[in-house]
């Protein structure tokens, strides 16, 4: 199911008369005024270049514009050869093309994980999100699911502007006031195979990935949720009454840049105030990253755009989706166990590791430790049809799947490796133990006395420590697109959560080959994390609709919090559970009520980002493809943007102490005048300096700005130190936290 594993279809064109799509970014301010409408022009130049086409072949064929767009960016996509590209970039107007790429696409408990509740804090204050629009940009919806019901939902609020497509078993009549959108975009899978057939062609999700993120952002109360009997109670999303709408880009025949483009660039004309992307672009630097591009139109217009960091694991600096003007999010797990439940026949009951999904009954059945097979990766296990097999030293998924080809009823699988329990299947009975808990089974099943052992499915514990912990499977920082600005920005709960799945498809399966659905399904990754941060910002926008995209991801940022639910600090489980660093978690695990109240924000304009950008070492068409305004000036380039995060950065090369300045500009948005002093937890091999180290505001709104100082010393080979600085209301009402790390620059494109 939906992790990790996407098909990748790649595009096979290179011949110059050879046709493929191309996404063609156009500067608006060339439009002839003759011309009434954007779509117009852009045939109009398409047209051009088609007719002065020297290879001959191209008659007018209209359906070779695939996408014109003018909301998030500006420009269209087309079917057309490399020929054809040369004359488009010759004529006016014309800023950069570049050819279709593909896409990788990456509850019940977890609001309350989060802090959630109705008496207190972000879900009253925001009343649950009520009235804002969250633009899932995703497979589609199941529309039938209980999630989208709108019980409980006011009127449409009057501003929206998007449609309800009709299309493949699908009818205008299928949203209501919960799900008030469905669009589909799929022009650009069927440019780049014509000859397909789209075999859902329409807004209906046949992936189950749409119905999972947008039902965790926004889903209604469903009574009686579960995953087969596991993690039982009332499913809800993040921000229960907002409105959802959903722009289905991605298709089982392929998922594209120009469609997701559309998708985006459509969200931002029907008026949606969040929107959630839990996939991304890798390896292609910010002016050819649509999501990048699409995402700083909708920053212009107020929109924030909520994104996941990937699922590429523990390698620094491979994350997708670090842009500076959009808000990041890594993945992390729950304080949820799911467990079944070990008794000996010496009375010792012991809670282990469990998701095996029916109720078997393993009962009284003899244990087996057997030292020579106990790796359970030998066929000889057949020999022992008779009974409970424990193993040990091994991988969980060769020795599960070693065990069902066995005849032995069960098995106890000794191990901690914490990619097991972010697993979503287990696909024959049996339990995962601790080896502390390990050693007392071996010890009893080499007592002699006929051990015996019963294993119970299906039960759920919560409040397991330590929660959270960084997930193995989440992409690291710095981000390879701009390494300056410290990417991931949080994190939030993205292992096994559980949300509405489509009931026609096999949710898990066990052995042998016994598929089995779901209306909820269990699945990790950080596309499961990201539309927890899409609906605590809708919960934010909510609760403060003056709020600007930076002010939301500010007091996510500067709220979140860095130590688990033992008190210690967060641990990442992808590198054996040392402290977790800002590259693998950004600020920390994100912190709804803490953020509706954050005393201070770090604002940026969209000027601020332009700025940024002219700091970069970008060409003018580069920049101009991002700002799609050539009134764009670089008078004021800086990179130093006003981010709630810093990220200093040393080559290998660097032998004197590195030194690195930063100027921020905090906005009190406290009630009334505040005074805060400085704490500072300092990296090792680190001296940091801020000045004034003491801000007074006399006044709400009242900006005041202050200089941080970060020189490191240390050895420059490879080491990463962090800390933190928080400005604290000498009042104790607000602590306004920054991460500090300072890490090798990577080598990038
Ligand atoms: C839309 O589909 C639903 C469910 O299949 C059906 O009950 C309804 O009559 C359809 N409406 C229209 C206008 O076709
Ligand atoms: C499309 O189908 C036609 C007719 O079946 C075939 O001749 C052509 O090669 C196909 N094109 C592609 C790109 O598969
Ligand atoms: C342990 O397993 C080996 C290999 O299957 C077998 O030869 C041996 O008899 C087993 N020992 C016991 C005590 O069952
Ligand atoms: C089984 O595991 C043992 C212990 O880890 C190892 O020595 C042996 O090579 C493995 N055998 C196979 C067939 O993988
Ligand atoms: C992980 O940490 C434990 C305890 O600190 C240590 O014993 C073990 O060798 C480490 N493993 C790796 C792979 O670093
Ligand atoms: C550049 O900075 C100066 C001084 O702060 C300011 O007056 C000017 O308006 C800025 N220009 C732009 C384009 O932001
Ligand atoms: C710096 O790192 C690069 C790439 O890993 C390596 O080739 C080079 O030798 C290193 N330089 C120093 C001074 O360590
Ligand atoms: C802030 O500090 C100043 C100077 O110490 C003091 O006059 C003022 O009353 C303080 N304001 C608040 C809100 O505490
Ligand atoms: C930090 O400051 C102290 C005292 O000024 C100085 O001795 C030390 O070298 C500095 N360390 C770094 C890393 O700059
Ligand atoms: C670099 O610093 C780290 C941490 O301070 C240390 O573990 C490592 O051994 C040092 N490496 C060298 C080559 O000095």
């Amino acid at each position: 199911m939906g992790f990790l594993l996407f098909l990748l279809f790649l595009l096979a064109n290179s011949a110059s008369g050879k046709r493929t799509t191309y996404i063609i970014h156009m500067d608006k301010s060339f439009m002839p005024k003759a011309f009434t409408s954007h779509e117009q022009w852009h045939s109009s130049v398409l047209e051009t270049a088609m007719l002065k086409d020297t290879a001959g072949e191209s008659s007018t064929k209209p359906t070779r514009l695939l996408y014109s767009y003018d909301n998030a960016f500006h420009g269209f996509s087309a079917v057309i050869s490399e020929d054809e590209l040369q004359v488009l970039e010759k004529l006016p107007g014309f800023v950069s093309a570049y050819a279709d790429k593909m896409v990788t696409l990456d509850t019940t408990h977890t609001f309350e994980f989060l802090g959630l509740n109705p008496e207190s804090g972000l879900w009253p204050a925001s009343h649950y999100g009520e009235d804002v629009i969250v633009g899932v940009i995703d497979t589609g919806v199941w529309p039938e699911s209980r999630s989208y019901k709108d019980d409980g939902m006011t009127e449409i609020p009057s501003r929206w502007k998007g449609i309800c497509e009709p299309g493949q078993e699908f009818n205008a009549s299928m949203c209501n006031n919960k799900l008030i959108g469905v669009r589909y975009f799929n022009k650009g899978v069927k440019a780049a195979n014509p000859n397909i057939t789209i075999s859902m062609n329409s807004g209906r999700d046949t992936q189950g990935h749409g119905t999972h993120t947008s039902s965790t952002i926004g889903g209604n109360y469903v009574e009686g949720a579960s995953f087969f009997g596991y993690a039982t109670g009332t499913a809800r999303g993040v921000a229960p009454r907002a409105r959802l709408a959903m722009y289905k880009v991605i298709f089982d025949e392929g998922l594209f840049a120009s469609d997701v483009l559309a998708g985006m660039d459509q969200a931002v004309a029907d008026g949606v105030d969040v929107i959630s992307i839990s996939m991304g672009f890798d390896n292609v630097p910010l002016y050819e990253d649509p999501i990048a591009i699409a995402s700083f139109g909708a920053m212009e217009k107020g929109v924030l755009v909520s994104a996941s960091a990937g699922n590429a694991g523990v390698t620094p600096g491979i994350l997708h989706n670090g842009i500076p003007w959009l808000l990041t999010t890594a993945a992390g797990s729950i304080d949820r166990v799911l467990s079944g439940k070990l008794t000996l026949g010496n009375g010792q009951v012991i809670t282990g590791w469990s998701m095996y999904p029916v109720s078997a009954l393993v009962n009284e059945f003899p244990l087996i430790y057997n030292e020579s097979i106990s790796s359970c990766n030998s066929t000889s296990l057949s020999s022992f049809n008779y009974g409970i097999i424990i193993c040990e030293n091994g991988h969980f998924l060769d020795q599960i799947n070693t065990i069902a080809e066995s005849s032995a009823p069960a098995a106890i699988y000794i191990s901690d490796d914490p990619r097991i329990f972010q697993r979503e299947e287990f696909a024959y009975p049996g339990v995962v133990i601790s080896p502390e808990d390990g050693a007392a089974v071996i010890s009893y099943a080499k007592s002699g006395a006929n051990p015996v052992a019963s294993i119970s499915f299906q039960q759920t514990f919560v409040r397991s420590t330590p929660a959270p912990v960084v997930a193995t499977y989440t992409s690291r920082g710095p981000s390879p697109s701009y390494q300056g600005i410290l990417k991931p920005d949080i994190m939030a709960p993205g292992s096994l959560v559980l949300a509405s799945w489509i009931p026609n498809s096999y949710t898990v399966s066990i052995y042998p080959d016994i598929g089995l659905s779901s209306e909820f399904a269990m699945v990790s990754g950080t596309s499961m994390a990201c539309p927890h941060s899409s609906g605590i910002a809708a919960l934010l926008k909510g609760a403060h609709p003056e709020w600007s995209p930076a002010a939301i991801r500010s007091a996510m940022i500067t709220s979140a919090i860095n130590i688990d639910n033992t008190n210690s600090p967060i641990k990442d489980s992808g590198l054996n559970y040392s402290i977790a660093t800002p590259l693998a978690m950004g600020a920390g695990l994100v912190n709804p009520n803490f953020a509706l109240n954050p005393g201070l924000i770090y604002d940026a304009t969209p000027q601020d980002y332009i700025n940024l950008l002219c700091a970069m070492k970008f060409t003018h068409k580069q920049i101009l493809t991002i700002t799609r305004s050539s009134t764009y000036t670089c008078q004021n380039a800086s990179s130093d943007l006003n981010y709630p995060s810093f990220i200093a950065l040393y080559t290998n090369e660097t032998t004197a102490t590195l030194s690195q300045k930063f100027v921020r500009t905090v906005t009190n948005v406290g009630n009334g005048p505040a005074n805060y002093s400085i704490n500072m937890v300092v990296p090792s091999n680190t001296n940091i300096s801020v000045y004034p180290s003491r801000l007074s505001f006399s006044s709400k709104y009242e900006k005041l700005s202050y200089t941080l100082t970060v020189e490191y010393n240390g050895n420059k080979t490879g080491e990463v130190v962090f800390g933190s600085i928080t400005w604290v209301d000498v009042i104790g009402l607000h602590a306004v936290t920054s991460p500090i790390v300072v890490a090798p620059m990577i080598h990038t494109w």
